[in-house]
């Protein structure tokens, strides 16, 4: 048996922003988003199609650690709808946020939610709407939440299907203000989720179309997303594909990539999606060298004819030159703690649903390989 959880209402394209308007219920709004977001500008046009005058909460980090979750939670306590408005980190911060009071105090508190754990209360404390101002984490379609946990000296993902948004708008405009750099980095993120969820061991038949539409969407527009930033169908396309990719993984899993990719997270400020086109040629050649499985599947997505590992390897070289990304991020470390990262990242959740079964050494071959 499979279960697959499917995404929540959704408005997209040029102007969906009006649909908070009608979506939103009762007098009592709260806007969880962040200082960047404010300072775009992109803000103000999500209040300006709020139905009521909301209370806006503009303090959730990049990372948004357990502290923040809980004091928003706090915060949010009596609202009557919550509006998230941000990337992965305000999204993930409103879905923690407005769902933690569901879950007895000791769960919250500690975190301790997943798939499995059971709600005695009600399902749900607080009804919410995502809108994402980048395309990339595809956090609003799925009910899992990041939130960096430092008593424990972890990123720690935390599920549960209550958590899922009731609402997510796609509006191309509230991408607009992203610089070319952000749009490379978010994208190839995008891109990054349609692989390895396309052959990650928990992909079905339900979820290897979103995977495959993903990536046609993102690697036909993410190009001129990053080049031509004010074009409103690119943008509205790569929201789509990190929409159909955040379908995807959250119902079959990543894999290797971002196994390590998290990995190095939890070490170094690094842009997320740069570190992962950074890996995910390689990951793509060596997952495919091992599993005629995988390469049947990555065969769907490239176009010619031949070993479609190694086709798709060179199409994702191509995308990442093109986007700006092939050099390594600028605060990439002098010395890298290989040992630390790879023993992380064989353990991490996303290591499970890759394919093949990495062990320590290898991870710290193929790292020194791609970083050194
Ligand atoms: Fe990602």
């Amino acid at each position: 048996m499979r279960e697959f959880v499917p995404p929540p209402r959704t408005y997209t394209g040029p102007g969906s922003i009006t649909a908070l308007a009608d979506s939103i219920e009762g007098e009592n709004v709260h806007v969880i988003t962040d200082d960047g977001i404010v300072e775009a500008g992109v803000l103000d046009d999500v209040l300006d199609h709020l139905p009521v005058e909301p209370t806006v909460h503009t303090d959730v980090s990049a990372n948004p650690t357990r502290e923040t979750v809980l004091e928003l939670a706090t915060r949010v306590s009596d609202a009557d709808y919550v509006v998230g408005v941000g990337g992965g980190s305000a999204m993930d911060a409103t879905k923690a946020a407005c769902t933690l009071p569901a879950f007895p105090d000791d769960v919250a508190r500690t975190l301790e939610v997943s798939p499995e754990t059971r709600v005695t209360k009600s399902d749900r404390a607080t009804p919410f709407v995502l809108v994402p101002t980048t395309a990339g984490t595809g956090t609003e379609t799925g009910y899992w939440a990041v939130i960096s946990d430092h008593d424990r000296g972890e990123k720690r993902s935390i599920g549960h299907p209550s958590m899922l948004a009731d609402v997510a708008v796609l509006d191309p405009e509230c991408t607009e203000s992203l610089p070319p750099k952000v749009t490379a980095a978010t994208g190839f993120d995008v891109v990054t989720h349609a692989v390895e969820s396309l052959v990650a061991n928990g992909a079905s038949t339900i979820t290897i179309p979103y995977s495959r539409r993903a990536y046609a969407l993102a690697t036909a527009s993410l190009r001129t997303a990053v080049l031509e930033g004010d074009d409103l169908a690119a943008r509205t396309r790569m929201l789509e594909a990190s929409y159909l990719a955040g379908v995807a993984m959250n119902n079959a899993g990543l894999g290797a990539v971002h196994a390590i990719s998290h990995a190095i997270g939890g070490e170094y400020d690094l842009p997320h999606g740069h570190v992962n086109a950074v890996l995910l040629p390689t990951v793509v050649r060596e997952n495919g060298n091992r599993s005629a499985r995988v390469r049947e599947q990555f065969a769907s997505i490239v176009e010619s004819t031949g070993p479609a590992h190694e086709l798709l390897a060179d199409q994702l070289r191509r995308l990442r030159r093109d986007v700006g990304l092939d050099e390594l991020p600028a605060e990439t470390p002098a010395e890298w703690a290989w040992d630390d990262i790879s023993s992380f990242a064989v353990d991490n959740i996303n290591m499970q649903t890759n394919p093949i079964q990495y062990t320590e050494s290898e991870i710290t071959d193929l790292c020194r390989d791609v970083f050194e």
